[in-house]
């Protein structure tokens, strides 16, 4: 079980990370912002997938979601309370521009414009997320990333952004998590915009690739200062069992999910093994894509939530891992991140790796006017010693970013599922720092306290 870890060092301190370390909170636009229609902001996929029956379980929208079109300010507060020194958000691309082509809508763009100088004036710098799933629908009207059309439309995005806002960020990435928008959005159809075919998910991978790596050309030429990168969500694939059939089951899905990303951007092309299983799927690559994708980036963002343990009999139990559960039925499985590190370290040789988001949700009750997150609290502690013992071990992470700063829309599970550090009532948006914020705050400061007692194994923790 993990409370294995000797006691000592189960909690980190913050003098264990270099004084340029990046300490932050996450967050994205669709998850936090509401204000759907205002001010000439456009619908995007996920403003529509909402409304399809039964694809959101508790029925809701990100129609008002936190309120933050209207809130950041309280918001940045709490964000300096805590003191961290970064701030992870995205832009609505429909907010900026209704229909993703097109005349530039300037409430949007001046909304971003306040959000980035309120960071500054509270000496937390902006890492600007493009991409965070939100694609205009007037977009997806026209083949969305299928279309190579979505490419082009992107780079014009990506350099207008720079153009207003660039001078005063700290990072850019592309795009989050590409895996989900390609086979969540278009393979399974469980996420936005719900579509089912194979072949299209993975057209949809490589236009996703593709608009990163042209992006990043477009704005280095423009001379945008920014750091720029690329989030994965990545997480170490184990076999179920030491069998054959589990262990090709597992090297599938490390090819899927991990390989398929990282190999191209680190110019090894599409691995050969995934291309074989996709056969007629295989997407088209024009000459010149793959040195386009593998274009240098300045950092690598990795998203991390749990490991994934692969079986060749279907989806496994993850009860059977004796491990705590999020409410997620995600297990707690610190290690996995510091093997992650490594094996992203030996295999890859990248730039400096942030950790852009990792967190929990559990079933949190306000108490009294305070929310004890033991779980929470202990699931954070954990992944930053976690991401200490990656160090130690050679690898180059230059910060670590909590998901998230508020309880939010958490996409098919809608307001049901709470990652925040910070509680959101959903009646009347009151929002109560958590024990995990006081605890995070605590951190930053140099002063930690003690972690809450472990979870009972194999239980919703
Ligand atoms: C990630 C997403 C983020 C959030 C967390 C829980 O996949 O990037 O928006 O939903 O999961």
């Amino acid at each position: 079980m993990n409370d294995a870890r000797p006691a000592a060092d189960a909690l980190p301190r913050r003098c264990d990370f270099p004084p340029d370390f990046v300490w932050g909170v996450a967050t994205s636009a669709f998850q936090i912002e509401g204000a759907a229609t205002e001010d000439g902001k456009g619908p995007s996929v996920w403003d529509c997938f909402c409304r399809v029956p039964g694809a959101i379980s508790d029925g809701s929208t990100g129609d008002v979601a936190c309120d933050h079109v209207h809130r950041w300010a309280e918001d940045l507060d709490l964000a300096r309370d805590l003191g961290v020194g970064a701030h992870r958000f995205s832009v609505s691309w429909p907010r900026v521009q209704a229909a993703g082509r097109g005349p530039w809508n300037a409430p949007g763009l001046d909304f971003y414009d306040r959000l980035v100088d309120g960071l500054l004036a509270r000496g937390i710098s902006p890492y600007l997320t493009l991409n965070h799933w939100d694609l205009p629908d007037a977009l997806q009207a026209a083949g969305g990333w299928a279309a190579r059309e979505t490419v082009d439309r992107f780079v014009d995005y990506a350099l207008e952004i720079d153009r207003r806002l660039g001078d005063r960020i700290a990072a850019i990435t592309t795009h989050n998590e590409p895996w989900v928008i390609a086979s969540l959005g278009h393979e399974t159809g469980r996420f936005a915009p719900g579509l089912r075919c194979r072949a299209t998910a993975m057209q949809v991978a490589h236009h996703l690739l593709l608009s990163h790596g042209l992006a990043l050309q477009a704005l280095r030429a423009a001379g945008c200062r920014a750091q720029l990168g690329i989030v994965l969500n990545l997480a170490p694939v184990q076999p179920a069992t030491a069998s054959e059939a589990d262990r090709a089951a597992a090297r599938l899905e490390d090819g899927r999910l991990l390989r398929w990303y990282l190999d191209p951007l680190f110019g090894r092309g599409y691995p050969a093994d995934v291309l074989a299983h996709l056969g007629a799927d295989t997407p088209q690559v024009r000459a010149d894509d793959l040195r386009t994708i593998a274009t240098r980036m300045d950092f690598l963002g990795i998203n991390h939530y749990a490991r994934n343990v692969a079986s060749a009999d279907g989806p496994w139990d993850r009860r059977r891992g004796g491990r705590p559960l999020t409410a997620m039925g995600w297990e707690v499985y610190p290690e996995g991140l510091t093997e992650l590190l490594l094996r992203v370290q030996r295999d890859d040789a990248p730039p400096p790796i942030l950790v852009t988001e990792n967190g929990a949700a559990f079933d949190d009750e306000p108490v009294g006017g305070r929310v004890h997150d033991a779980a929470r609290t202990r699931f954070i502690a954990q992944h930053i010693a976690a991401v200490r013992d990656a160090m130690r071990q050679g690898v180059h992470v230059a910060g670590y970013m909590v998901w998230s700063l508020l309880d939010n829309f958490e996409w098919t599970s809608g307001y049901a599922k709470r990652f925040g550090i910070v509680y959101v009532d959903d009646p009347t948006q009151r929002r109560t720092l958590k024990d995990s914020a006081l605890w995070y705050r605590d951190f930053l400061q140099g002063r930690p306290s003690a972690l809450p007692a472990p979870a009972p194994a194999g239980v919703e923790a």
